[in-house]
């Protein structure tokens, strides 16, 4: 058996940076991703990454703007941690090798983005993430780290109340291999699939966040999703918030500047939540095209659109037919971010003793009911370094762990009884209709009799997965498996979801709702929690945490 003391799973930015932090304690460190790590998610992220370089600029506005654009319901004393620590994290990326886009003094540039009282946004272009996923990678590779690259984890091995490590399949071989550890950190990103065309990879779905939960952590405000503003209606792809803090428009089909009847202060810079909100309005009260409205970037000029935003030119050409120097681009809010997941501290630990979670899985929670644009991968490095640091000092300060016997056996026999399974349904058929469901019943816009619709169909669904089959019976590179497996972890998610968002009975951030339109802090001031059980999510509630800022009406 495979033996490490930090075993981190997934390869994104979060993943890297806590291996990276982790092998300065111990050189027992290993990262196990179903991809390769530069072909992680967080290469798909544009704008940027905030942080309070300025003189002109502090960690406490950062912070401020963080807690008003979570509409309250972010914890205040993680987002002070996160906002504090950026600029130290910015400089140690810069100094990792990270390329930063220079201002005209050789500073690191920084633009404007969304529910942000300063341009505070540090970019490389409009490809940050790959960036930085570059550098880390880098990092790891001087630093010696081993990556088993293709491996695919099942399950989490729990002794005890403890976790003692992780169960994967080695895709390239099929073989199922037990990785016994110290402490393992999930940093497997996010689950926007559970709604159909989000701006996510077709790699993000929940894996991390599912095996937390089913192995006994809590996952929590799992009914915040966030919509953002500016996707290409195709397939979702990402039109970056870049192009808005650039000075983009947008546009109805009336050639109006709608935002001024929404957002009249902030126009296209409000946070995403109040943004998608309103386009959703253009659209479904007719002043829409073709279900979108309009980005127009046309008045930057070719220079600026080339230098800055040089990749969502090339997506929108290739993928919506549009040049946007000569014309605009048609964009629909779509699904985009998790801003629940995998109940953390600020250390990245969870409640299950040895599990540590990093990053769009983990929910710390720094990005309340509503994320500002450019905290997601801000929120990858503080976190990641820190889960980083806390699961190899645990490591480290435990004698040699036991590793449950049967974890093993117990896994090959559930997979080898899917592979054998003769009589049922694709997994394939149950992604589609969680995802039909979810765009139609949880949408930008919720109603209690949708989201109930939203629930019987997910437990409906849940009931066929049990028998669903996979008609590729090989071991080796068995993408139908790994796609049937994953499709149950997105099943599960999208219950805790559905049920959360009914729960609630008020309007807060991305959570929208019809019949109950107003933030109503005396009820709905806390955090919903969601338990595994075998008849689905139990919730529960948990109180913010409150440092300087009380609640207040929130207008941009
Ligand atoms: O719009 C964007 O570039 C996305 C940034 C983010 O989600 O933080």
């Amino acid at each position: 058996m495979l033996e490490y003391d930090v075993v981190v799973v997934g390869a994104g930015l979060a993943g890297m940076r806590a291996a990276i932090e982790a092998s300065k304690k111990t050189a027992k460190v290993a990262v196990l991703t179903k991809v390769h790590p530069v072909r992680s998610h967080s290469g798909a992220a544009q704008g940027g990454i905030n942080a309070a370089l300025s003189p002109a600029d502090s960690p406490e506005s950062h912070a401020f703007d963080t807690v008003k654009g979570s509409d309250y319901l972010g914890d205040q004393d993680a987002i002070e941690v996160l906002c504090s620590e950026a600029p130290g994290d910015i400089i140690e990326l810069e100094h990792m090798g990270t390329v930063f886009s220079r201002a005209s003094d050789g500073r690191i540039a920084q633009r404007p983005f969304g529910g942000a009282g300063f341009p505070r946004t540090c970019y490389a272009s409009d490809i940050t993430g790959l960036v930085i996923l570059h550098a880390l990678y880098e990092q790891m590779l001087k630093l010696g780290i081993k990556v088993y690259d293709e491996w695919f984890v099942t399950s989490l091995a729990v002794d005890d109340g403890v976790c003692r490590g992780i169960i994967a399949i080695d895709l390239k071989s099929g073989k199922l291999e037990a990785v016994k550890a110290k402490a393992v950190i999930l940093a497997t990103g996010g689950c926007a699939p559970v709604f159909h065309n989000s701006s996510n990879a077709l790699i993000s779905t929940g894996d991390g966040m599912s095996l937390a939960y089913r192995a006994g952590a809590t996952l929590m405000d799992m009914e915040f999703l966030q919509f953002h503003p500016t996707t290409l209606k195709a397939n979702g792809v990402l039109i970056t918030e870049g192009a808005r803090g650039e000075g983009g428009y947008l546009l109805n089909a009336l050639g109006e500047r709608f935002m001024a009847k929404y957002a009249p202060n902030k126009m296209e810079l409000a946070s995403r939540d109040v943004v998608s909100r309103a386009e959703q309005t253009e659209i479904e009260e007719g002043r829409g095209i073709d279900g979108c409205v309009l980005i127009d970037l046309r008045h930057l000029g070719a220079q600026k659109i080339k230098e800055r935003l040089m990749q969502i030119r090339e997506l929108a050409m290739d993928i919506a037919g549009v040049d946007p120097i000569e014309q605009p681009i048609p964009i629909r809010p779509g699904a985009h971010y998790s801003m629940g997941g995998i109940k953390t501290d600020v250390h990245g630990a969870t409640m299950l003793k040895g599990l540590y979670a990093a990053g769009e899985c983990a929910c710390v929670s720094v990005h309340g009911a509503n994320r500002l644009g450019g905290n997601s991968l801000l929120e990858t490095i503080v976190f990641g370094r820190r889960a980083g640091r806390a699961a190899s000092e645990l490591a480290c300060s435990v004698a040699g762990a036991s590793f449950p016997e049967a974890a093993l056996s117990d896994e090959e026999r559930r997979i080898s009884e899917l592979l054998k399974r003769e009589k049922g349904e694709r997994a394939h058929v149950l992604r589609k209709e969680l995802q039909e469901a979810a765009n139609t019943n949880l949408g930008i816009f919720r109603v209690a009799k949708k989201m109930q619709n939203c629930v019987e169909k997910v437990r409906e669904l849940k009931e066929r997965y049990a028998r669903a089959i996979v008609q590729d019976r090989g071991r080796i590179f068995n993408t139908d498996l790994t796609n049937a497996l994953q499709t149950g972890y997105l099943i599960d998610l999208g219950e805790a979801m559905a049920l959360g968002a009914l729960a609630r009975e008020e309007s807060r951030g991305a959570h929208s709702r019809l019949d109950f339109p107003k933030r109503d802090d005396e009820k709905w001031l806390k955090h919903t929690l969601a338990y595994w059980t075998p008849n689905g999510p139990r919730l529960g509630y948990l109180d913010v945490t409150m440092t300087k800022w009380p609640p207040a009406e929130r207008s941009y």
